[in-house]
């Protein structure tokens, strides 16, 4: 069986490794040439664990192979999934350009029967669209099956996901192309569920707007917690014990980010608008995900006054732990608004700074390491939840900050530890705990 994977972005890279691991013959392409170039090298353009080893073992065995020619990666596949990227319109709408600009290319370079299988997130209806473009360009005498097999796969733990997922979902409306897809998964022995392509294109968006409604809604009763002086680490045990609930997705925090969640949302509420049916609920999830963004600021000003001319250290950048990914990060609205605010910034992320150095503007400091961010700062707030800060001592903050007074958008620290230091600590969902040294300070 051959493989070929079009987009050497996240999805397409670990689908296309994982799948050669398999034991497949997989020729992953991409337009971009110094990415194909790098990965033929065996070096991975993404940070994601275990995933360069893996790359570099495949390259090795010849079972993986990297390429901007069309001709050679679709001529003799037998399967080609499409995981180029769905980019958001200004609008919320999803950008299918490269979606049809690939089927266009499928349909020029095959020569023989193939099934095009769409891993990338794309709106209901559009395996229908990518089948007629294929359709009306490829050759007459070839038949082309198109299966919807979205993707679940999580940043950070995406190797752990591809092959202990919870499930796999294929939706066809061709019983055979379907059963084939469904065998290049038999090996890994998850849960396999066949459904048709409208379902399993569904199945997708109904999954990330759902686990953003959990964010959102444990967000919000964080706030009512600390509004009434409830704990949300209690609450949200207490309620995810129930099964029906589930203790998954329950940590309160400064909203949800990434490549995923915030677009998919805004794709459910237009594709929900598009036939009539307004999402409400959607659209709160998505307005109080952008509030809670701002919140530590909102905290940080409440603690010092104005932050004209104040040292803030920002911890974390990506918008969560083992990734470099900042899209849409919660640390990239509070830099925003901390510089409008007239703070002075010094950042610190074990491997993000490259990536937030290229969006954000000056006025920023990334430091090397976190006592640098923290040295002489006059509040620090904790935006990512990577273990290297979780496990970071309190001593340290006492030590090297000027005033040591932490706004912790990720709950990394137990009250019971932070009690025993001389630090002001403002987490989320939880009671805040303000030190005497601190209360001069505190307007
Ligand atoms: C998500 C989906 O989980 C995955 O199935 C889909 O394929 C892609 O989108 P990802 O964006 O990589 O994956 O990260 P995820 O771990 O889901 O976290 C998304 C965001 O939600 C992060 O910003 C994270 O900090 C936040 N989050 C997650 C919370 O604030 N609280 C939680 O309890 C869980």
């Amino acid at each position: 069986m051959r493989i070929a994977v079009a987009g050497s972005g996240y999805v397409g890279l670990v689908t296309g490794v994982c799948l050669a691991e398999l034991g497949y013959q997989v020729i992953c392409i991409d337009v971009n040439a110094d990415k194909i170039k790098m990965l033929q090298s065996g070096r991975s353009p993404i940070y994601e664990p275990g995933l360069e080893p893996l790359l570099q073992r495949n390259v090795i065995s010849e079972r993986l192979h990297f390429t901007t020619n069309p001709e050679y990666a679709y001529t003799n596949a037998d399967i080609i999934f499409i995981a180029v990227g769905t980019p958001e319109l200004k609008d919320g709408a999803t950008n299918l350009k490269y979606v049809e600009a690939v089927s266009k290319t499928i349909a020029e370079f095959i020569k023989d029967d193939v099934i095009v299988c769409t891993k990338s997130t794309v709106p209901v209806g559009t395996n229908d669209k990518i089948k007629e473009i294929i359709n009306n360009l490829k050759p007459q005498e070839l038949h082309v099956e198109v299966v919807s097999n979205p993707e679940f796969l999580r940043e950070g733990s995406a190797l752990i996901d591809f092959f202990h997922g919870d499930r796999i979902v294929i939706g066809s409306n061709n019983h055979q192309a379907a059963t084939l897809i469904e065998q290049i998964y038999l090996p890994l022995n998850i849960p396999i569920m066949k459904t048709d392509i409208k379902s399993a294109e569904m199945i997708k968006y109904a999954s990330n707007a759902f686990l953003a409604t959990k964010i959102s809604f444990i967000n919000e009763i964080a706030t009512l917690c600390e509004r009434v002086g409830a704990n949300i680490e209690e609450v949200a045990n207490g309620i995810g014990k129930d099964h029906r609930i589930g203790p998954y997705f329950l940590q309160a925090g400064i909203g949800y980010g990434g490549s995923c969640f915030p677009k998919d949302t805004k794709a459910l509420v237009q594709l929900a608008g598009n036939v009539q049916h307004p999402f409400e609920l959607l659209k709160a999830v998505i307005e109080v995900n952008k509030l809670q963004q701002s919140i530590p600021v909102v905290k940080a000003k409440q603690l010092l006054g104005s932050l004209k001319g104040k040292s803030v250290a920002v911890l974390g950048l990506a918008f969560k732990p083992n990734t470099d990914d900042i899209r849409e990060a919660a640390s990239l609205v509070i830099i925003q608004e901390l510089l409008a605010e007239g703070a002075e910034i010094a950042a610190y992320d074990p491997v993000a700074v490259p990536n937030a150095a290229r969006v954000l503007e000056k006025g920023v400091t990334f430091t090397k390491n976190i006592k640098s961010a923290l040295y002489g700062a006059d509040i620090a707030i904790i935006a990512t939840e990577w273990e290297e800060i979780k496990s970071l001592p309190l001593d340290v903050y006492s030590t090297y900050m000027n005033t040591p007074i932490i706004v912790d958008g990720r709950n990394c620290y137990s009250l019971e530890d932070v009690r025993d230091h001389p630090i002001t600590y403002v987490s989320v969902g939880r009671p805040a705990i303000i030190k005497e040294q601190s209360k001069i300070l505190i307007h």
